[in-house]
């Protein structure tokens, strides 16, 4: 708790030039109805993105993007922390510490570390392996109780209470043991791909078209949607086995709030072509006053910058004082 708030923890990896419209839909909407109910502190995990090889002057210009991003998506900066993960050097010195109550069977048995080391396979350094670990530093540091994530993060939430009840049952009570927080099933956590509309929709799609991006231009993303994957039928109805036309009515339904059952209606007779038109219109309408901040705020570096240092002051004070009831329960001599 922090006054008398539960407190929320979250994060993305500056990893790409744009969040997806399935990031946007699936997490950051969610994260800012989250925004007035709980303490909220939303990082941007820089630290994470070493794991695989980047390069340094892009790292640099994506992260402050990133951060122009979760304030375009609505995350008041008034309202929530947002900060950069490596201003605060609590959570690598925290990280150290909980490797030592971290076994290495248990980083061993990560699903995604095992899908990264097989598709970085000439890459498979320390920092993959224990990417759990400075995920559970960032979550036990502010005494999270909920942590809004993918289904894929999953299992590393898991991990992260799990290294915080060892740490409590040697230590006492110092972590509070965080919960992993799936959205409720909206419309928007179930986005796939639109060119393989049984994945997820995903920023590494193998196909450029799979996916969309906030910061992708109407015209792109009108494009996109029109060479979507459908089926042969020509019927625009939400049933089992049409993926390719049940996905296109999630993300109209998505983006215009309307009910899956009412885009149906609307589109009963119509052809893909037409519907097809109609879905690319509705999300290049949903994309267009999050480009319109975004370019304002990419504009106003100085306002940005007072952002993340604002954020990384109010972050590394809370970080601190549970480091430092670490520090002392680990036996390390106050300095
Ligand atoms: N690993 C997360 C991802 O790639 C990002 C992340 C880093 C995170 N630290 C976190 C998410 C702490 C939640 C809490 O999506």
């Amino acid at each position: 708790m922090i006054g008398d708030k539960k407190v929320i923890l979250s994060g993305i990896q500056p990893s790409g030039d744009s969040i997806t419209l399935g990031n946007y839909l699936g997490a950051l909407n969610n994260w800012v109805k989250l925004q007035s109910e709980y303490r909220c502190l939303y990082m941007l995990a820089d630290m994470h993105t070493l794991t695989v090889r980047q390069e340094p002057s892009q790292l640099r210009a994506r992260t402050l993007s990133l951060l122009a991003q979760y304030i375009a998506a609505g995350l008041n900066p008034q309202e929530n922390i947002l900060f950069i993960q490596s201003h605060v050097p609590a959570h690598a010195e925290l990280t150290w510490i909980l490797n030592c109550y971290t076994q290495m069977g248990e980083l061993g048995r990560m699903t995604q570390f095992k899908d990264k080391s097989k598709r970085h396979a000439d890459n498979i350094n320390a920092g993959l392996y224990d990417y759990p670990v400075l995920m559970a530093a960032d979550i036990l540091l502010y005494q999270a109780d909920m942590v809004p994530v993918g289904t894929d993060q999953k299992q590393h939430v898991e991990l992260a209470r799990d290294i915080a009840q060892r740490f409590n049952g040697v230590h006492g009570d110092v972590f509070t043991i965080p919960e992993p927080y799936i959205a409720p099933p909206s419309a928007g956590s179930k986005i796939k791909s639109l060119q393989d509309p049984t994945a997820k929709m995903s920023k590494s799609d193998p196909n450029p078209n799979g996916c969309i991006f906030m910061l992708d231009p109407p015209e792109v993303v009108i494009k996109k949607i029109k060479r979507a994957v459908t089926d042969s039928e020509a019927e625009v109805a939400y049933r089992e086995g049409k993926d390719g036309v049940n996905n296109l009515l999630t993300i109209y339904a998505a983006v215009t709030g309307k009910s899956v059952e009412d885009a149906v209606s609307e589109f009963a007779g119509k052809g893909y072509g037409d519907f097809k038109a109609a879905v690319g219109e509705a999300v290049a309408e949903c994309l267009r006053p999050f480009q319109l901040n975004y370019r304002t705020l990419m504009n106003s570096k100085d306002y940005l910058e007072s952002v993340y240092k604002d954020g990384a002051e109010q972050a590394g004070r809370i970080a601190e004082r549970t480091l430092n009831k670490v520090k002392k329960k680990v036996g390390f001599v106050p300095r």
